[in-house]
């Protein structure tokens, strides 16, 4: 068992059974621990790759999505360019390599970057300091800068903690993570049900919540709804709410035991769009999507700018490119063209956002 992993069990130990949201709090954001807080996760010698990493296009083609708003919003003087978990900064570096093509459009960001990690916070400070731009680092969306935003969230909404429930004996009960008898994690129900869980589903079905990506969800499109902008959020998920658990730990590019190995492995589970974009929409935003992420990318010209890249490429770079491009664009199931989604939520006075045909 890893060191957060004997700090869980005595916790369990003293106060009982834990929820499920407060075990994957600790595993991902325990401050010495913490899976995010003490490692960069990415690549081969990692645990998973994410899309920025995978091609530098990806980033590009969202900083020209943010860049058409801009100046379809016509041309703001102030603008906030927000980022919610960005990981190394690889995304935010190619978006505003990309937007500096653009006249006037870096002239007018304040780039404010979301994310709790010291490790990765400094690996995105390395990054981006070329570009001799202001920007601020924030632990959380509450104190966000007040001017027209536009806002980036990829892979971030499946890094956030999730609650579980099980129909039992035709009542709700929330699952739980306490010790059995081999004194080991282990799954368990709460024995009072929860009163206020009126959802009708069969005897057995889990419920999957994320009240934190809700929350968060529920103060960004608010915050668009008051000063204007827009928020695109790409990631792994179902358009459609439904039951079941998806929760996950990666560990070196390998499925594990989302309780063997806690601070060591990534948890993730998949993202309810439905619900993100229902909670944007109260808020009195406008939406679109979800599409696929294949479908978004090719509509924002990914082929193009792969075919210009491919043009000043020699052959090791152009193998590069093209096995990138595939693989973002791969629409086979569970692959990343089609397992991804994105969705887009604005202000109503906004116009819509490029990418987004249906
Ligand atoms: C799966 S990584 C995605 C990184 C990046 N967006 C990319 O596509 O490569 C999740 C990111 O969210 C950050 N993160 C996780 N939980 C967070 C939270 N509650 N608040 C802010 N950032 C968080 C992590 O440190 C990491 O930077």
């Amino acid at each position: 068992m890893t060191l957060l992993g004997e700090d869980i069990k005595t916790l369990i130990g003293l106060e009982g059974p834990i929820s499920v949201e407060r075990y994957m709090t600790m595993a991902l954001s325990d401050p010495r621990y913490g899976y995010y807080m003490t490692r960069d996760p990415f690549g081969e010698k990692g645990d998973f790759t994410t899309s920025p990493e995978i091609s530098q296009i990806f980033g590009e083609l969202l900083g020209l999505w943010c860049a058409d708003l801009w100046l379809r919003m016509g041309s703001p003087h102030a603008i906030s360019l927000v980022e919610l978990g960005p990981g190394r900064g690889t995304l935010m570096q190619d978006a505003l390599r990309a937007m500096k093509r653009i006249k006037g459009v870096l002239q007018s960001v304040q780039v404010t970057l979301v994310e709790t990690s010291p490790t990765l916070r400094k690996a995105q400070q390395n990054l981006l300091e070329t570009f001799d731009l202001p920007i601020q680092w924030h632990n959380d969306v509450s104190s966000l800068p007040q001017l027209p935003t536009l806002l980036i969230a990829n892979e971030f909404f499946d890094a956030l903690p999730v609650r579980h429930y099980q129909m039992h004996n035709g009542k709700w009960h929330e699952r739980l993570v306490g010790l059995n008898q081999h004194d080991e994690l282990t799954f368990g129900l709460a024995q009072e049900p929860e009163a206020a869980l009126i959802i009708e589903a069969d005897e057995g079905s889990i419920l999957e919540r994320n009240l934190v990506g809700e929350r968060i969800m529920h103060d960004l499109s608010a915050h668009i709804a008051q000063y204007g902008g827009a928020g695109i959020a790409i990631d792994y998920g179902h358009s459609q709410s439904g039951m079941g658990e998806t929760l996950q730990a990666l560990h070196h590019h390998r499925f594990v035991d989302p309780l063997e190995e806690p601070g060591e492995a990534d948890l993730t589970t998949h993202v309810d769009f439905e619900r993100l974009l229902d909670i944007a929409r109260r808020q009195g935003n406008a939406i679109s999507g979800p599409i696929v992420q294949a479908d978004f990318l090719e509509a924002l010209g990914i082929r193009q700018r792969g075919a210009a890249l491919l043009k000043s490429a020699h052959s090791d770079q152009a193998k590069a490119i093209m096995s990138g491009l595939d693989r973002l664009m791969d629409r086979a199931p569970k692959q990343m063209g089609s397992l991804f989604k994105v969705i887009s939520f604005y202000h109503p006075e906004m116009p819509k956002p490029a990418g987004f045909n249906e």
